[in-house]
């Protein structure tokens, strides 16, 4: 890391006459609930007797066409779900919105490789429970197709990213179309059904499977699909509930403690808790927010069937921006099946939902007495789950900036490098520190950062995954109605956010005291709110072991920079 130019950086604003003043006394992390719960292992299907895979047809547009026993690839979809538009020609393809979502790309996702490989590298023991593990979700076909047949469900060497491993095709499909689609009702909203544990027929032979949807079809068209798929469309409702999506966005990792040893779950992504203990479980379910509808009906296959209303797109749109373009810069040797352009449309959403749907921030008021500016900010969170949610590398935080007449800067507190460390945060200069939740700034190297904060099973601050034993610190935004005296222990508020009064559901409150000295009023302040997919450890942290995935993926990011999106920001202009 380039520390001269943190120092430095530092320096300048002490120069500009930004002073120092005691740092507030930091109480320690109040942490009474209990630990989280564990949850049943994903549900085991019975072993079946292994077959041929059969591969069918000529490829469309590239996406794959393999059949296996109980999945299709997405080229097999792609035949009649594709070339869809609405009632002004616009496309709104099924597969041409799907191939370039983060889901889709689940599986060649070049971070997540370099994870899977630096998890086992540091935990060579337990490799093989990691790469199980690690496939449930992100390698679905390949994962469910060999557990049910009895075979190794490995990842590495000659697992499923081994192009001859007969479930490569399947398993690179990543969160598929027969995937989603073959998810029954049986365990949603059950404990059994979180961490990967969906449930998928694993007896009825490929041709007589069925696929759930929204819709009662009639029988010509179902018969149409049916005898070229092998799936039947079948209506489901469950597809419309956010249990459905919970199977893969609620996930517990095992704890491997200091000494090797398997020690309990811990609640690494906790989206669908979130969204449960928020007012959004009354009014707004995942599928309507992350599939927006079309206000018009519009025919859903390319078969003539007819007009269905609502029609959902299947855009999945998320915060993680840096990643999409890494696919859409490198997407020719990751193998992606998605265009330059395709990728540009999925990342232009993603930027414009970080920027209109996901939160807001304000001044409440803004005044300067005597040689000090105060600034109260509000902040508020717009998303159906904390902001930022997910995998625990996002952050949001506070870059608040004051230009005196000339336009000279006199103070700042979070601005950041070219390689994505965040100035002034000891998370992104000590391996072991971080920065507590502050309801008030008192100097410019005091940075407001919203995010979670991992421990290993001895306290120390760690991005292994599988080393996680507690939050050290959780003030990610609150959704609205989040109540954090009264949810369960996985979603915590953890540090000093919970002491916080006005750290409520929906939003929060800080106030900037700040040293101007005798700087040329008047002064223009803004405050941005920015966001990053991966915060800066969770990409240098890599660094630590060596290996053929990690550095592929450090050689992208090395290209990439990462550089945050501004949610959102305000500006004001303040005299003396
Ligand atoms: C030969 C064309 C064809 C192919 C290939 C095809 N489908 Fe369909 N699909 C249809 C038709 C026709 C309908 C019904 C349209 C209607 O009635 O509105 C349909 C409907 C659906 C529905 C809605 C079901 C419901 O009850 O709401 C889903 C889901 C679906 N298909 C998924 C898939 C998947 C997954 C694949 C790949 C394995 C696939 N389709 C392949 C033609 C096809
Ligand atoms: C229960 C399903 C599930 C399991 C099991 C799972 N993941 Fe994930 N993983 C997800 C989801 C969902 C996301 C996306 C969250 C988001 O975007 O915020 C994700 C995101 C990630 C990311 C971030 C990718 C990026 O581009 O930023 C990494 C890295 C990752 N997972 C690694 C792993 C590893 C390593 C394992 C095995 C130890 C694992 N995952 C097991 C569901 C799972
Ligand atoms: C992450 C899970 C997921 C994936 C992956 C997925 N779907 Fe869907 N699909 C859904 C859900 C949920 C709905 C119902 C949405 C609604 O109506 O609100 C749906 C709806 C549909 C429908 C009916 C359209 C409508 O809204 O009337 C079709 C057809 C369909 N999907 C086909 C596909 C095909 C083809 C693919 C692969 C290219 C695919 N799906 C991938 C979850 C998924
Ligand atoms: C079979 C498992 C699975 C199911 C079911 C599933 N997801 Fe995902 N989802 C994932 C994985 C894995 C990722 C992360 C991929 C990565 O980043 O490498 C992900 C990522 C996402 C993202 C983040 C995209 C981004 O760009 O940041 C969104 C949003 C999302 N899923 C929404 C949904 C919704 C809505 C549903 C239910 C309709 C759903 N998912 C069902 C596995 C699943
Ligand atoms: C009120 C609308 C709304 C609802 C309801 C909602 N989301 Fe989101 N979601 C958002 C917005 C806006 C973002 C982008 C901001 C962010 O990254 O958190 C987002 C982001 C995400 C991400 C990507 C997180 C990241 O930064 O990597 C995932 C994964 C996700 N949502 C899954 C879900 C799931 C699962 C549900 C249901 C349990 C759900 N969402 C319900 C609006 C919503």
């Amino acid at each position: 890391m380039k520390r001269e130019i943190i120092v430095a950086g530092f320096l300048l604003l002490l120069l500009a006459g930004c002073a120092h003043q005691a740092e507030p006394a930091v109480t320690a992390a109040t942490s009474e609930v209990s630990g989280p719960t564990r949850t049943p292992p994903p549900t085991a299907t019975s072993v079946v007797t292994a077959t041929e895979a059969v591969t069918t047809g000529e490829p469309v547009a590239l996406l794959p066409m393999e059949q296996g026993r109980f999945f299709s690839a997405s080229g097999n979809c792609a035949i009649c779900h594709t070339d869809l538009t609405d009632e002004n020609g616009t496309d709104i393809s099924i597969v041409s919105d799907w191939r370039s979502t983060m889901m889709a790309n689940a599986a060649r996702d070049p971070y997540w490789q370099a994870m899977v490989e630096r998890e086992t590298l540091i935990n060579p023991a337990m490799s093989a429970v990691v790469e199980d593990q690690c496939a449930t979700c992100h390698m679905p076909a390949g994962h469910f197709s060999a557990q049910a047949e009895g075979d190794e469900t490995r990842i590495l060497s000659r697992g499923f990213l081994n192009q001859s491993n007969r479930l490569h095709t399947l398993a690179l499909d990543g969160v598929s179309c027969t995937v989603c689609h073959q998810i029954a009702e049986t365990n949603l909203g059950f404990s059994s059904s979180y961490s990967g544990g969906y449930v998928i027929d694993n007896q009825s032979p490929m041709g007589e499977r069925s696929a759930y949807g929204p819709h009662t079809i009639d029988d010509e068209y179902a018969g149409v699909m049916q005898a070229e798929s092998g799936f039947k469309p079948t209506w489901g409702a469950h597809v419309l509930r956010s249990e459905y999506c919970a199977t893969c966005h609620t996930l517990y990792w095992p704890t491997i403690d200091s000494s090797g040893q398997l020690a309990g779950d811990f609640p690494g992504q906790m989206v669908y808790f979130e969204w449960y203990y928020s007012d959004y479980r009354r009014s707004q379910s995942c599928q309507s927010c992350h599939m927006p509808e079309e206000s018009a009906g519009v025919r859903i296959s390319s078969v003539g069937s007819p007009l269905r209303s609502p029609f959902s797109r299947h855009e999945f749109i998320g915060g993680n921006s840096y990643m999409l373009n890494v696919l859409r810069t490198f997407g020719d040797e990751i193998g992606v099946t998605a265009s330059q352009a395709d990728f540009d449309v999925t990342l232009g959403r993603t930027n414009d939902q970080l920027e209109t749907q996901s939160a807001s921030i304000n001044f409440e008021s803004v005044e300067i007495i005597d040689a000090w500016l105060r600034a109260k900010v509000r902040v508020e969170n717009l998303s159906g789950h904390k902001f930022p949610t997910g995998y625990p590398g996002r952050r949001v935080w506070i870059h608040l900036t004051i230009r005196d007449a000339d336009g000279q800067m006199v103070c700042e507190s979070g601005g950041y490098n070219q390689n994505g460390a965040i100035i002034g945060n000891d998370n992104d200069q000590s391996e072991s520190g971080f920065e507590p939740h502050y309801e008030q700034i008192v100097r410019p190297d005091q940075v407001q950062v919203y995010e979670s904060i991992i421990g290993d099973s001895e306290g120390e601050v760690t991005t292994v995954l599988l080393h996680s034993a507690s939050y050290l610190k959780d003030n990610r935004l609150l959704p609205d109605g989040f109540d954090k005296e009264q949810v369960y222990s996985g979603i915590a508020v953890r540090g000093q956010a919970r002491e916080d009064e006005n750290f409520i559901g929906g939003s929060d409150e800080i106030l900037y005291v700040l040293d101007v000295g005798q700087a040329k009023a008047p002064f223009t302040v803004t405050v941005e709110l920015l966001y990053q997919s991966l915060g800066y450890r969770w990409i240098n942290d890599l660094r630590m072991v060596e290996g053929t995935r990690i550095a592929r993926f450090l050689d992208y990011s090395d290209t990439i920079s990462n550089q945050p999106i501004i949610a959102f920001q305000d500006s004001t202009e303040v005299s003396r």
